[in-house]
C-alpha cells in the first residue's frame, strides 16, 4: 500500500489542476482501488453552476471506467484551513461501491479521518439485477 504522504502528493498535484474559477475552492481526490490502482479527480466548475462536477465523483467515474468497483481509501486535499468531508451527493455515489470507505481529508495543517459509514450511515439501495454487491472488500 502506497504511503499516505505519497498519496497526498498525488492529491495535491490533481488539486492544482482543478477548474474552480467561480468558487476559488480547489479539490483534489485520490481514490485507491483494492489492488492499489489510484484514480484522480478534481472539481470541474461550469458557468452554469449546477453542472459543476465534484472531485470525488470525477475520480470514481475514472475508476469505474477502468474496471474497478471496490476501493480501500479516499484522500482529499482542499483549499482553506479546515478539512472537509465529501458532499452529500458524493457520499451517496461512493456508498454505491464502498459503503465503509476510509476517508482522509487534508487542508493546510488540518487533517481529519472518517469512514463513509459514519458520514452516510443509511444509503439508499435497490436490488441489483445482475448480482452486484457493494462492499469494501476486493471484487
Ligand atoms: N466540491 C467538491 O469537489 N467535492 C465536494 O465533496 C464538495 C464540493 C467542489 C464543488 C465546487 O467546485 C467547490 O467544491 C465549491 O463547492
Amino acid at each position: 500500500m502506497e504511503g499516505t504522504e505519497d498519496i497526498l502528493a498525488k492529491a495535491r498535484e490533481v488539486q492544482a489542476r482543478a477548474h474552480a474559477p467561480y468558487s476559488g475552492f480547489r479539490v483534489g481526490a485520490v481514490l485507491e482501488a483494492h489492488d492499489g490502482a489510484m484514480f484522480l479527480g478534481c472539481n470541474v466548475e461550469n458557468a452554469s453552476f449546477g453542472l459543476t462536477l465534484c472531485a470525488e465523483r470525477g475520480a470514481l467515474a475514472a475508476a469505474v471506467a477502468a474496471g474497478h468497483r471496490a476501493f480501500r481509501r479516499l484522500v482529499l486535499v482542499t483549499d482553506g484551513q479546515e478539512a472537509v468531508p465529501p458532499c452529500g451527493a458524493c457520499r451517496a455515489v461512493l456508498a454505491e461501491f464502498s459503503p465503509d470507505l476510509p476517508i482522509l481529508s487534508v487542508a493546510g495543517k488540518a487533517r481529519e479521518e472518517w469512514t463513509l459509514g459514519e458520514l452516510h450511515p443509511l444509503p439508499f439501495r435497490l436490488e441489483p439485477s445482475n448480482g452486484f454487491t457493494a462492499g469494501s472488500g476486493p471484487e
